[in-house]
């Protein structure tokens, strides 16, 4: 049995400090032949200079010594090394000795005589010990060593993070606090004093959904005053937002990384604007092309008007002349107007007047109205109408409008290629949209001047005036649709009307 406890012990270093010294033979030879490499001496002095030179498991400390005393040499002991595990051993074994052995800070406690059982016992327990509290405490090292990799990592972090638990803000880092100020311990209602008015609302129905458990996650971008609500207006960051529950210490809370995301809303702005002023200046010279040709007219006219009414005296045709003349004015003045009209339509157009139909019935308007055209000029028509299209809201007179426009631009194509005069009028549901297609064998719209065909006075037409498609656009884009285009086999082009097939109040 006792050899068993022996092959279990691992081989220790161990000191015996007693002032006898055949209790240090016997100490000595007992754990020698357990494994133990055994160091003995026989004052304190002596037991401090060993504990000095060389770390030791374990010490077996007499009590009554010559020179210190036994409590005086735990003491230095526990001063120069902490970790090294003490048994006293005593003569006069009482209750108050192990008690007060036991409160300075020693393993353990012997009692002369020392019987071998005994001292196994103990030396296993306290090795088994030490052991275990090597173990714990290298466990403790390597938790703290992890626990502070992820402090580093979201301290450093340029996410700002921040941790909402029982609806107060427990947990901001370093970032967070640069992006929205320090408000540990507030509750976040505090915060929506720095959120953009236009953004406090969809902030709140994000975070309620989250607390009232619907969301799992939110994701939403807004702008705060980072300096607070008095300076509102003049440092205003964008910020992206992602949001989500997860389980802190045991308890439902709310995570939330901030990305400061100015400078990419403000490149985002700036590109706007760019492509903005882009066809702002396409448009305005479309009006200019538009109006100089009338102009130019006009101004000729009124030179010859002038040279008329040199002449001393106005015959007949001279006067019937000049009328012609005023006619010709009034009818370039009047194309002046047109345009001048036809911008203003187009820059306030009235809102359309929703009710529930098929779109069947303005396609097949647009189609009949078209049909003369269409036949003078020797194109052939299919059509495809699903009878079973779902009913959507809309304004039938605009949508007809809108095919009647690109059945006219259709036309327009098909009769600058000489081949199969062809035009396709489709309707059907798709992924919950209704679809208007209207297909032709024309030239097609070449990619390079796919994304400007929709511009106002956009046209390659000698007697357009480009505003067909952008009318088109604004009505479609109205009624929540889109309007794309495409090639189509023949090498024509292929538009089609998107509209949402949604439940809508009738506006009209
Ligand atoms: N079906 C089509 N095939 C080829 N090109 C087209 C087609 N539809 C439109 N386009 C191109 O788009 C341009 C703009 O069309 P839009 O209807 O806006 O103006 P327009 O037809 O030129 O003039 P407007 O409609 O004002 O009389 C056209 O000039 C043409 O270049
Ligand atoms: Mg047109």
């Amino acid at each position: 049995m006792l050899s068993t406890r022996i092959k279990m012990t691992a081989a220790a270093d161990i000191l015996i400090v007693d002032d006898e010294p055949v209790v240090c033979e016997t100490l000595q030879g007992l754990l020698d032949f357990q494994g133990h490499r055994v160091t003995t001496c026989n004052s304190g002095a002596e037991a401090l200079n060993h504990i000095r030179r060389k770390p030791f498991d374990l010490v077996f400390l007499d009590i009554r010594l010559p020179d210190l005393d036994g409590f005086q040499i735990l003491a230095g002991i526990r001063k120069e090394a902490a970790g090294i595990l003490v048994i006293m051993i005593t003569g006069d074994a009482t209750i108050e000795t192990a008690v007060e052995a036991l409160k300075s800070g020693a393993y353990g406690y012997l009692g002369k005589p020392i019987r071998i059982e005994e001292l196994t016992k103990t030396v296993k327990n306290a090795l088994d010990h030490r052991e275990l509290d090597q173990a714990r405490r290298q466990s403790e090292a390597a938790l703290r060593d992890s626990e502070e990799r992820f402090r580093a990592l979201v301290e450093n972090s340029l996410i700002g993070i921040c941790i909402i638990q029982n609806n107060t803000i427990i947990y901001q880092n370093p970032e967070q606090k640069k992006l929205y100020r320090s408000f540990a311990g507030v509750s976040p209602e505090t915060l929506i004093h720095f959120i953009h008015p236009d953004d406090v609302e969809k902030v709140t129905r994000c975070y309620h959904a989250l607390t009232a458990g619907k969301q799992k996650s939110v994701e939403t971008n807004f702008r705060i005053y980072p300096s607070g609500s008095e300076k509102k207006g003049s440092d205003v960051r964008w910020l992206q937002c992602r949001a989500s529950l997860f389980q802190y210490r045991g308890t439902d809370a709310i995570l939330i990384n901030l990305m400061d995301i100015t400078r990419a809303q403000e490149l985002e702005h700036f590109l706007r604007v760019k492509s903005k002023m882009i066809s702002l200046g396409r448009v305005a010279a479309g009006i200019a092309h538009e109006i100089r040709n009338p102009l130019t007219g006009i101004n000729s006219y009124l030179f010859t008007l002038e040279d008329m009414l040199k002449a001393e005296e106005l015959d007949a045709e001279t006067v019937k002349l000049m009328k012609r003349i005023v006619d010709q004015v009034q009818g370039a003045s009047n194309k002046i107007e047109s345009v001048i009209k036809r911008v203003l339509d187009f820059s306030r157009p009235g809102l359309p007047a929703m009710s529930l139909l098929s779109m069947n019935r303005p396609m097949q308007e647009a189609i009949n109205l078209s049909a003369v055209s269409l036949r003078k000029k020797g194109i052939d028509v299919d059509i495809d109408l699903d009878p079973d299209l779902p009913m959507s809201y809309g304004d039938p007179h605009l949508i007809e409008q809108v095919v009647l426009n690109l059945i006219d631009n259709a036309m327009k194509s098909i009769e600058k290629k000489n081949a199969e005069k062809r035009l396709t009028l489709r309707s059907y549901a798709e992924n919950n949209n209704i679809c208007l297609s209207v297909s032709d064998t024309g030239t097609g719209v070449p990619i390079g001047i796919r994304e400007k065909i929709f511009d106002p006075f956009f046209t390659t037409e000698t007697d357009g005036s480009g505003i067909g498609l952008a009318i088109s656009l604004r009505i479609i884009n109205d009624h929540r649709g889109a309007i794309t285009v495409e090639s189509n086999q023949s090498g024509g082009a292929r538009f089609t009307i998107e509209l949402p097939i949604e439940k809508r109040i009738q506006t009209q």
